[in-house]
């Protein structure tokens, strides 16, 4: 039995993980309107309220729903928060529409993970409910990541729709197992930064 405190290694050698991937317990977003967000997450999508704090001294509240698989998503309601600043706390368009981009540290979507065969029934759904969704799209590994059909090489199904207060939402469905060769990019680092603006410009 080892002494070194630093020394992570099981009796077999194998080191594990600092933290053992389990899933996300709470994920907490802030809106500017809780009862319109329980009217949205709970009414609409149907994820239940599961749990209600009322901070203290005046701070604001903070809810929980069930989004299942023991996850949940959290929402502050602050009286005096900032308001959303599109493209900076969260993107400012649907990728299927616009620039995906918003600030480093920012909450940019949440994906519901839904199963295959009723992604389009829920859009659909959506749709009727007045939300305005993407075409369902499935993304691989192509120029644009994006495919409209369904191929062997896709790996996620996806539709997006934007919830209150600009918060980007994702249905998703994984399409196939991921493979050891869906890891292939460096991984990028600040000082790539200028090339890849270069790129984007087009130069
Ligand atoms: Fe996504």
């Amino acid at each position: 039995m080892t002494t070194d405190p630093t020394d992570t290694s099981d009796a077999t050698g194998a080191a594990e993980p600092l933290l053992p991937a389990r899933g996300i317990n709470h994920l907490a977003l802030v809106c500017s309107d809780m009862a319109e967000t329980v009217a949205f997450y709970e009414g609409l999508l149907g994820f239940p309220l599961v749990k209600t704090v009322e901070l203290p001294a005046g701070m604001g509240q903070h809810f929980f729903f069930d989004i299942g698989g023991g996850d949940q998503l959290a929402f502050f309601w602050f009286p005096g928060a900032p308001a959303p600043v599109p493209g900076i706390s969260a993107p400012a368009a649907r990728p299927d529409i616009g620039d995906l981009v918003s600030a480093v540290g920012s909450m940019n979507h949440v994906a519901f993970d839904v199963p295959a065969d009723q992604i389009d029934a829920i859009r659909t759904r959506l749709i009727e409910a007045g939300i305005e969704c993407s075409e369902l799209v499935y993304h691989d590994d192509s120029e644009w990541t994006v495919s409209k059909t369904l191929h062997e090489g896709c790996f996620v199904a996806s539709v997006y729709f934007f919830g209150p207060d600009g918060v980007l939402l994702e249905l998703a469905s994984w399409t196939r197992d991921l493979r050891p060769d869906d890891v292939r990019h460096a991984p990028a680092t600040a000082a790539d930064a200028a090339a890849y603006l270069s790129a984007a410009a087009g130069g």
